[in-house]
C-alpha cells in the first residue's frame, strides 16, 4: 500500500519535525507552517513547506490533490502502548471498582488480567483477528496510523504466540502499522501461583521462538508489587536483550518499586505508566533517554493520581502519551480523551501533548527515524483536522476532531463516509 497525494493550502502544517525523541523544553517546538502543503510520493514524504513554494513548478499529474483550507495537518498519531488483541470483556469488574474495590484486589482474587487470560485462551485466532480489526478501525478514526500491541493475555506458550500471530496477520491487512510486543510476563498465571520465578523461566524459554519467528520487536514486563519484582524483571530483560529484543516496562504504576531506575539501567526504549516514579527514577530516565510513556486515561479510569508529567518534562525527560487500550484498567482508544486529560490534569501544553503523541510516540517504538513527524523521507502518514489549529484538540474536549487520515500517501479514513477498512493488499 502506498500512494501519491498532495495536501495543500492548509491553515497550518504542524511538522513536529525531528528524528529522535524530544526531551524537556524541545517538546514545545512544533514547527508550524502557515498556508502549508505536503507532497507524498509512493507513500513517502517528498516535500513540505509553504504551499506556494512547494507547489511552484510541481507537476501534479498522477497525484490526488486535497485542499485543506481552514484545516490543520498533523503527523499521524502513534499510539505506543496498547493491549488491543484480547478475548472477553470485564464490564462487571469496572462496576465493582465503581463500588470501591481496587484493581489490585480484584486481580489478587483471580479477576483482572487472569479473567482476560481465560477468555483469550478460549478465543479462536479468527475471532481475535475479527475483534482486533474492529479496534484498529476505531483507532484509525482517531488519527492513529501506527500502534503498538502487546501479547500477555495468554501466559502460556501457545496463546502468547496466537496473540502475536494475530497482530502479524492484522498488520498485513489493515492500513494501521502494528508494532508487536511480547508481554509474556504480564501476570503470574494460576497454574504458577506462588512460583513467579518458575514462570519467568518459562517466559525466558519462549523468547528464542519469538525472535526466530520475528513475532515481536519488544519485550515488556509488568514490574509491580505482587506481580514481578525488579530482580525478576531484570533477569528477563537481560535474556531478551541478548536475543536482540528491545525493552519496555510497565513501571511504578501502583507502588514505587524502582521500575524506572531499572529501565534506565538496562537501556529500555520506554518506561510506561510511572504514576509512582521516584525523583531518582525520573532523573535516570532523563539522563539515559528512556521515553517516559504516560497513560492518563488509565489513571482516570482507575481513579488514581496522574503521573508527574510536568515534573518529568521540567527534569528533561522525553514524554510520550498513549491510550493503553485494554479490557481492564482502561477500555478506551480515545486519543481526544488522552489529549484533554494530559492538558487539563497533567499540565502539559497542547504543544507538548502533540509532541508526545507523534514524534515521541514514534521514539517510544524506536521509529523516530522513519515516522512521527512531517519530514522529508518519512512515511506519508497524516491527520487532517476539521479545524484550523491543533489547539482545537484539547479545546473540543473529548470529541474527535479528525476529518481525514492519510496512511503512506493513501486516504484511509474520512469522517463522512469512505474509509479503506481492512484492505487486502
Ligand atoms: O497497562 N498494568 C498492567 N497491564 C495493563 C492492564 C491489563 C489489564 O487489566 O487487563 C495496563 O494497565
Ligand atoms: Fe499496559
Amino acid at each position: 500500500m502506498s500512494g501519491n497525494i498532495i495536501v495543500k493550502n492548509a491553515a497550518q502544517v504542524v511538522t513536529c519535525s525531528g528524528f529522535k525523541a524530544k526531551q524537556g523544553k524541545e517538546m514545545s517546538d512544533l514547527g508550524v507552517i502557515e498556508n502549508g502543503a505536503v507532497i507524498i510520493e509512493d507513500g513517502i514524504i517528498k516535500a513540505v513547506g509553504p504551499s506556494h513554494d512547494v507547489l511552484a513548478h510541481f507537476d501534479t499529474n498522477g497525484f490526488t490533490v486535497v485542499d485543506a483550507a481552514n484545516k490543520a495537518v498533523l503527523p499521524g498519531f502513534v499510539d505506543s502502548h496498547t493491549h488491543f488483541v484480547f478475548g472477553g470483556y470485564r464490564a462487571d469488574e469496572f462496576s465493582w471498582r465503581l463500588g470501591g474495590e481496587s484493581y489490585m484486589d480484584i486481580m489478587n482474587r483471580g479477576g483482572g488480567i487472569a479473567n482476560t487470560v481465560r477468555a483469550t485462551r478460549k478465543t479462536s485466532k479468527d475471532e481475535l483477528a475479527r475483534l482486533g480489526l474492529k479496534r484498529l478501525d476505531s483507532m484509525l478514526s482517531f488519527g492513529v496510523t501506527t500502534v503498538e500491541g502487546k501479547s500477555g493475555y495468554g501466559l502460556d506458550h501457545d496463546t502468547e504466540i496466537k496473540q502475536l500471530e494475530v497482530m502479524k496477520r492484522l498488520d498485513g491487512v489493515h492500513p494501521v502499522d502494528i508494532v508487536p510486543t511480547f508481554l509474556g510476563a504480564h501476570a503470574v498465571p494460576p497454574e504458577f501461583r506462588g512460583k513467579a520465578d518458575d514462570f519467568i523461566d518459562l517466559v525466558i524459554r519462549m523468547l528464542p521462538g519469538i525472535v526466530e519467528g520475528q513475532l515481536a520487536e519488544f519485550c515488556d514486563v509488568f514490574c509491580e508489587k505482587n506481580v514481578f519484582s525488579v530482580a525478576q524483571s531484570r533477569r528477563l530483560f537481560l535474556k531478551a536483550k541478548a536475543l536482540g529484543l528491545k525493552l519496555k516496562i510497565h513501571a511504578d504504576e501502583m507502588v514505587q518499586l524502582g521500575g524506572s531506575e531499572l529501565a534506565a539501567e538496562v537501556g529500555a526504549v520506554s518506561a510506561d505508566h510511572l504514576l509512582q516514579a521516584s525523583d531518582q527514577g525520573i532523573k535516570d530516565m532523563a539522563g539515559t533517554g528512556v521515553v517516559a510513556t504516560l497513560l492518563p486515561v488509565t489513571a482516570f479510569s482507575l481513579k488514581e493520581d496522574y503521573a508527574r508529567a510536568r515534573y518529568m518534562i521540567d527534569q528533561g525527560c522525553a514524554v510520550a502519551l498513549a491510550t493503553d487500550l485494554n479490557p481492564g484498567s482502561c477500555f478506551s482508544e480515545s486519543i481526544p480523551l488522552v489529549f484533554a486529560l494530559a492538558c487539563l490534569y497533567m499540565n502539559l501544553t497542547p504543544e507538548e501533548a502533540l509532541t508526545a503523541l507523534t514524534i515521541n510516540g514514534a521514539a517510544a517504538l524506536d521509529r523516530a527515524q522513519t515516522l512521527g513527524s512531517i519530514d522529508k523521507g518519512k512515511l506519508g502518514d497524516l491527520v487532517i483536522l476539521e479545524f484550523p489549529s491543533y489547539r482545537f484538540i484539547p479545546y473540543h474536549v473529548g470529541v474527535n476532531t479528525v476529518e481525514t487520515v492519510v496512511k503512506k500517501g493513501e486516504i484511509v479514513f474520512t469522517k463522512n463516509g469512505s474509509k479503506a477498512r481492512s484492505q487486502h493488499h
